[in-house]
């Protein structure tokens, strides 16, 4: 059991009793970027400050740990990041990181630069990097940051709020030319293996279709409804699609080639995981932040931050890839019935 925090603000370094001394710990950001981030970095930092630990940022992900791209992160550094989008410590997908050799060099850079604990803000496959530290004896805890939503463990990631009003600002312009010359469009979402960005702005936008990995694509079911809808003199068909599923332009031919349909299609693509972070995820990103820091300052590692019922929560990091998150059931429910 740990004890008491020691050291506060302005004080001198903390000590954690867990098994382990906490006096410097390091934060990095991995995968793909998302708007949060920079506020989960700040909130990381500034916490560590206000504890009396040193901190240190690690550039460029996995990749710069390997190559020791560690600096030393004061409150000026993370000053007027809160709003923007992206990550200033930049970020990777290192395949590097995933050989033996390449984390055994990172350990070496970290005990280098004397760093006795580190914060990984990223998504499930960073995880799985963060696990191997976690093994290899480093104290670990985890921040989810992913537009995607695909992490079990927390009802929603860093980064998801804002892609879906991005999403959706994106759909509304849409709708205006679409009812302007009656046209079927499809819209490719990002979301990679799920559909948790797709449904909820197809429900958001009024979709009359969404095509999600969850629930796979009957072609016969949706040139049906494009029928109906036609017949019902609607003055255009939206059909939000993620791209886990097939891209935009495959649908767009399967919807030519077996009933005659002809599509316009769009891809926002990376478009909707920039941008400033909505009020939502700045707080969210806030608040991970901190409790990353204090539960590793309660002795407690090997674990990621989640937000449950606007909670914060500790959850295995083995959690993130060993069980899976699903989608809302009534969500699509709903949908359906808004366009039965
Ligand atoms: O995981 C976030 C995400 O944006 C997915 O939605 C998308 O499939 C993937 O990353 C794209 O990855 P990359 O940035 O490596 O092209």
């Amino acid at each position: 059991m740990s004890e008491k925090i020691k050291g506060g603000p302005n004080e001198g370094p903390s000590f954690l009793q867990g098994g382990f001394i906490v006096k410097k710990i390091a934060v990095l950001t991995s995968g793909g970027d998302s708007p949060g981030m920079n506020a989960a970095v700040r909130s990381v930092v500034r916490t560590g400050l206000h504890y009396g630990l040193e901190v240190a940022g690690i550039l460029k992900g996995y990749e710069g740990l390997i190559d020791g791209e560690i600096i030393t992160m004061d409150s000026r550094s993370v000053a007027g990041i809160i709003h923007r989008g992206g990550t200033i410590l930049h970020t990777s997908r290192s395949e590097r990181f995933l050989t033996p050799e390449g984390r055994s060099m990172a350990m070496d850079q970290l005990a280098s630069a004397g760093v006795d604990a580190i914060v990984i803000i990223g998504g499930d496959g960073s995880f799985r990097g963060a696990e191997k530290l976690h093994e290899s004896g480093l104290p670990v805890i985890g921040i989810p940051g992913t537009i995607d939503n695909d992490i079990a463990g927390t009802d929603e990631t860093i980064g998801y709020d804002t892609a879906l009003n991005t999403s959706l600002d994106a759909v509304a312009r849409l709708r205006d030319t679409a009812s302007s010359h009656d046209r079927l469009f499809i819209v490719e979402l990002m979301g990679r293996d799920s559909g948790f960005i797709a449904l909820e702005v197809g429900l958001a936008c009024g979709a009359e279709a969404v095509v999600i990995p969850e629930t796979g694509l009957d072609l016969a079911d949706l040139a049906d409804d494009i029928h109906r809808a036609r017949k019902m003199d609607k003055d255009h068909f939206f059909i939000i699609l993620a791209e886990g599923v097939m891209s935009a332009q495959e649908l767009k031919e399967k919807l030519r080639d077996t009933a005659g349909y002809d599509a316009r299609i769009t891809v926002p693509g990376y478009v909707i995981r920039g941008g400033s972070p909505t009020c939502y995820d700045t707080v969210l990103a806030t608040r991970m932040g901190r409790k990353a820091v204090e539960t590793l300052l309660e002795g407690r590692k090997g674990l990621m931050i989640g937000c449950v019922n606007h909670e914060m929560v500790t959850v295995p990091l083995s959690d993130s890839w060993e069980r899976k998150k699903t989608i809302n059931p009534e969500l699509i429910e709903t949908l359906d019935m808004m366009n039965s």
